[in-house]
């Protein structure tokens, strides 16, 4: 009886260290196999007297099952933990990582920074408009008076509440900006102003109902067409990387006098419009609260959009709006 408990006793502490699979089998074979210390206890039964071949068969019989149980259970056991870290192991460090795709910044934001460095490095700074604007600034500021024709020129999305006598719109062009700047600052001064303007019209490929431009402003003692060829020259040498072939068209913008369109000439696709420019009229001036007697200056008008799709060979202006990113990840 001794005996059979103390083989019990050190199979118990035996199993409980087992940590592998192959560690419990052995131990099965050393206690329960065939001719394991449990199995030769049954069959030395034989050899004793009836009445202890009882007891003591009784007794080998609990101790088996209990053993068994303890391997049932400790098998359990080292099979969960190796499913575990299985499941871990899912991480696996050789196979090829999976590429993270980062953000970038939109192209139309790429065009603006660059073109906003460029114009930076000339000497000017870069100032900002509200998007919704009032009449004033928009149109009649511009010398663009109520009933006058040119109004027509900018299908206008007006906003229904007003405050005061004053009435708001969407504002349709980057111009208001002079405006604002002129009446706050003395020349001589040279600024840009990007931003969003927006236009009620129907769209298609080359119209959006909103879109970027680039308002430039330069007044000055002495400031000529000339200054303004030079400098838009210098710019689009810089954007495109290569010198481009220029041309002021006469054009009409009521807030400049004279006022031309100017194309840049691409090989193979002739002369492409790109914006509007002029020397700013008296009358912008004096609402600028400037004094045309002792200031003068150009000012232009550039569409973002337009000289993005130049740049990027894209066709239809409305990709830039569409949250696409088959589009958006070609930038
Ligand atoms: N504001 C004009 C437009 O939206 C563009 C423009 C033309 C701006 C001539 C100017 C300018 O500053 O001088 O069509």
């Amino acid at each position: 009886m001794e005996k059979i408990n103390e083989i019990f006793e050190t199979a118990q502490k035996e199993i409980k260290k087992a940590q592998t699979l192959k560690k419990l089998e052995e131990l099965w074979i050393k206690y329960l196999g065939r001719k394991g210390k449990i199995s030769l206890i049954f069959s030395s039964l034989k050899n004793l007297p009836p009445e202890e071949r009882k007891k003591i068969g009784k007794e080998a019989n609990l101790i088996k099952s209990k053993l068994e149980s303890l391997f049932e259970e400790k098998k359990k056991e080292i099979q969960k933990r190796l499913k575990e870290r299985e499941k871990g192991k899912k991480i696996d460090v050789s196979l090829p990582g999976e590429r993270i795709k980062p953000g970038h910044l939109h192209p139309l934001t790429q065009v603006l920074d660059e073109i906003e460095k460029i114009f930076e490095r000339m000497g000017f700074s870069v100032v900002f408009g509200p998007e919704i604007e009032n009449e004033w600034y928009n149109f009649d500021g511009l010398n663009i008076p109520k009933d006058h024709p040119a109004r027509d020129l900018w299908n206008t999305f007006w906003i229904k509440k007003k405050k005061g006598s004053k009435k708001y719109l969407l504002r349709t062009h980057t111009s208001p900006v002079q405006l604002r700047y002129m009446e706050r600052h003395t020349p001589p001064f040279r600024i840009i102003a990007p931003g969003r303007v927006f236009r009620f019209e129907a769209t298609d490929a080359s119209h959006e109902i909103q879109f970027y431009q680039l308002e430039g402003l330069v007044i000055d003692k002495k400031i000529s067409v000339a200054n303004f060829r030079g400098i838009i020259e210098e710019f689009f040498k810089s954007f495109f990387k290569k010198r481009i072939e220029i041309r002021l068209r006469p054009s009409y913008f009521p807030f400049t006098e004279p006022s031309f369109e100017v194309d840049l000439k691409f090989p193979g696709k002739g002369w492409l419009e790109i914006m509007g420019a002029g020397m700013v009229h008296p009358k912008v001036l004096l609402a600028g609260k400037l004094s045309p007697k002792n200031w003068q200056g150009f000012a232009f008008g550039l569409g973002v959009d337009r000289l993005a799709m130049i740049k990027y060979k894209v066709n239809d202006i409305r990709l830039f709006y569409s949250n696409n990113l088959e589009f958006l990840k070609n930038f």
